[in-house]
Parts: C-alpha cells; structure tokens; sequence
C-alpha cells in the first residue's frame, strides 16, 4: 500500500521524512524501497532536458515523466510539480493543472511554489480533493526575478517573510512543504512553528525531512550546489562501463559467443 498524505503529516516531530527527486521509470523502481516521497520535480527541465532554469518545463512534461514514476513505484507517495504558468494566474487555472496531473499520472499529490501569494490556488486544489505540498524559501520558477539561486532568509525581513509564506501554505492546506536555501535559524523557526512537516533542500538537519535532486546525489550532475551530498559517484561507473564497452567493439571482443544466438540452420540454399 503507498504512504499517504496522512501518513506523511503524521510523522511530525516523529521520524525524519526521505524524498527524492525520480523522473524516469528505472529509477523510480529502485528508489520506491527506499524513500517516503518520490518528487517529480520540474528540475528535470535541468537534469533531464538540459535546459539552464525550470522556467520553461511544460505540463506535458511534467505529466509524461509523472506518470512513468507512479507506473515504477508502489510504495512511495508520488508528488508532481506544477510547473511554470500553470497555477499563478487564477485559483481555478491551479485547480484546472492539477486535475489534468491527478487524472493523466495517478500521482498522490502535486507541488507548486509560493506562499501568501498562492494561498489561492492552493486552497482551491485542497478543496477539490488533492494534495498539495508547498515550496517557499527559493523558489527556482522565479529564479529570474530573485537574481540567481541565492541563499533566502538573510535579512530579518527576509525571514519573517518566509514564516508568513510558510504559515499562509498550511493554513490554506497543505500536507508537507518545502523549505529551499534558507539559513538553519529560518528553517528551525518555521518548522517549530508549523504543525505541517517541513522538507528541507539546503536548510539544515531543523526540518522534518530532506530533499535532494537525485542526480546530484548520484554524482552525475554537471555541477552542483553547495548543500548537496554526493553518495555515488556514477559519472565514473558510466565513464568506465562507456570506455571498456567501446573497447571491445573497436577490438571485436563484444559481443563474443555467450552473447549471441547460435546458429540452427544453414544459409545454403
Ligand atoms: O524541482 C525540484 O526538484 C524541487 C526540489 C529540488 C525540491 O522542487
């Protein structure tokens, strides 16, 4: 049976929450054991379509790569981002998105990022049934207005903002949020203050759980920030496998006999 939102605001104060990023089927199947959250990010417009912000991630997209991880997974909650332009303009423009995510992937919940001023949009999504999880802190769909990817909450205005997005996020209903590039007082403050569990990225061990890109933490990104842990090295692993395989074409050692079909018949006519 998959974790449910319930589930996930029950562990409060309890056991810390894992969630990682999976976009493809493959890996979703490997991290289903293994995570609580299984996040379709809209960072796969970076880690998987090489683009430079999630600015131009589309719904299609969002929707293909959904619902091959809710296909691969069987434990795991799965949470969709709505991306970019999907959920600003009206509550009801949210509330259209997320039915079309709900109903073409079969995910559990979506996220969308902003605080006080998506209290609208989330509220309407709730109410209609769905899960939402928050995002505030930085939010990289409006890296281009923030100026870059840059630690949040510096200033004591700065912070006291966060506290109000993140208290405007649960107080229009949703179950989990994320807390992204914050100072640890920012993130230890709001997560003491709310009765929802907070998900941090790059805000300290304070929050009730933690994200990570998963191809950050399996070293295959090119770059990556600060607060990320490498696990794996696989950019290695790949780089291995890649040069012993051409090796072997270019010597004609593969494919050797074990991997062929023997030969049954005769081509003589
Ligand atoms: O898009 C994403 O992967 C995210 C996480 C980094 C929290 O929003």
């Amino acid at each position: 049976m998959r974790i449910s939102t319930t589930d996930i605001l029950s562990r409060k104060n309890t056991t810390p929450i894992v969630v990682l990023t999976a976009y493809t089927a493959p890996i979703a199947r490997i991290l289903d054991n293994h995570a609580d959250i299984l996040l379709v990010g809209d960072s796969l417009g970076m880690v998987v379509y090489g683009m430079d912000d999630t600015v131009d991630v589309t719904l299609d997209m969002m929707i293909a790569h959904g619902s091959a991880v809710v296909k691969a997974s069987q434990k795991a909650l799965v949470v969709i981002d709505m991306p970019y332009g999907t959920y600003e303009a009206s509550p009801e423009l949210a509330l259209v998105s997320a039915k079309r995510i709900m109903k073409e992937t079969g995910a559990q919940a979506v996220k969308l990022e902003g605080g006080r001023d998506r209290a609208a949009a989330i509220r309407a999504i709730v109410q209609a049934g769905i899960g939402v999880m928050g995002h505030v802190g930085l939010l990289p769909q409006r890296v281009r207005e923030m100026g870059g990817y840059r630690t949040q909450g510096r200033t004591t205005e700065e912070a006291a903002h966060i506290m109000q997005d993140a208290l405007a996020v649960q107080e229009a209903g949703a179950f989990a949020l994320v807390i992204e590039a914050t100072q640890e007082n920012v993130a230890r403050e709001v997560t003491a203050k709310l009765s929802v569990p907070t998900i941090g990225i790059g805000a300290s061990p304070a929050c009730d759980g933690q994200v990570l890109v998963i191809d950050d933490m399996l070293g295959i990104s090119a770059r990556v920030p600060k607060f990320v842990k490498k696990y794996a090295h696989l950019d290695e692993a790949i780089a291995q496998a890649a040069a012993a395989y051409a090796a072997e074409v270019r010597n004609r050692a593969f494919p050797s006999e074990e991997f062929c079909f023997p030969d049954k018949n005769s081509l003589k006519a």
